[in-house]
């Protein structure tokens, strides 16, 4: 099975858990990029602005064609629900084939994440969430590895 993990990441706890995916499955990985400045009090305010009222950004031209793949594994923060950057994402990249989903969070959200993600494509193979607590301890790892023999 084609597959790549696709993800956005401001802070870097999701890029983590994309990398390690991507390793465990060695298939490609997409980094979505997002145009808008999201440091500092503003860009935090501005992201959880467009996560609540569903806004899109824009992300640059991926370097991947999704359509050339039979599973794409995305995953994105919680943001209050979805991330705007991957909201936009799923957006643009209409008819996946089959999908499944993580996210990382601080503690709550992810259910809601998850729903928001399926409305904009399908109902996933697995879902994966770590918060960052939880990607604090050893054995984060084995719950990557439960949701990569899930899909795989
Ligand atoms: C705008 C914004 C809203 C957030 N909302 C939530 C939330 O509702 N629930 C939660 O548990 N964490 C929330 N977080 C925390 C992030 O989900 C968490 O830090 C995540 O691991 C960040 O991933 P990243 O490092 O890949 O960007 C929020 C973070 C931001 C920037």
């Amino acid at each position: 099975m084609k597959t790549i993990v696709v993800f956005y990441s401001r802070t870097n706890n999701t890029k983590l858990v994309a990398n390690i995916i991507s390793k465990m499955l060695k298939c490609d990985i997409e980094e979505i990029i997002d145009t808008r400045n999201r440091e500092g009090f503003f860009g935090y305010i501005r992201a959880g602005y467009e996560s609540t009222f569903k806004k899109l950004t824009v992300i640059k031209k991926t370097k991947y064609n999704s359509s050339k793949y039979d599973l794409v594994i995305i995953g994105t923060p919680v943001w209050a629900g979805l991330s705007s950057p991957v909201r936009t994402y799923l957006s643009k990249n209409k008819n996946l084939k089959k999908v499944a989903f993580f996210c990382t969070m601080g503690g709550s959200g992810d259910k809601r994440t998850f729903r928001q993600m399926e409305g904009l494509s399908k109902k996933p193979l697995a879902t994966l969430t770590l918060t960052e607590r939880e990607l604090k301890t050893v054995d984060y790892q084995n719950k990557i590895k439960t949701f990569v023999d899930t899909i795989n």
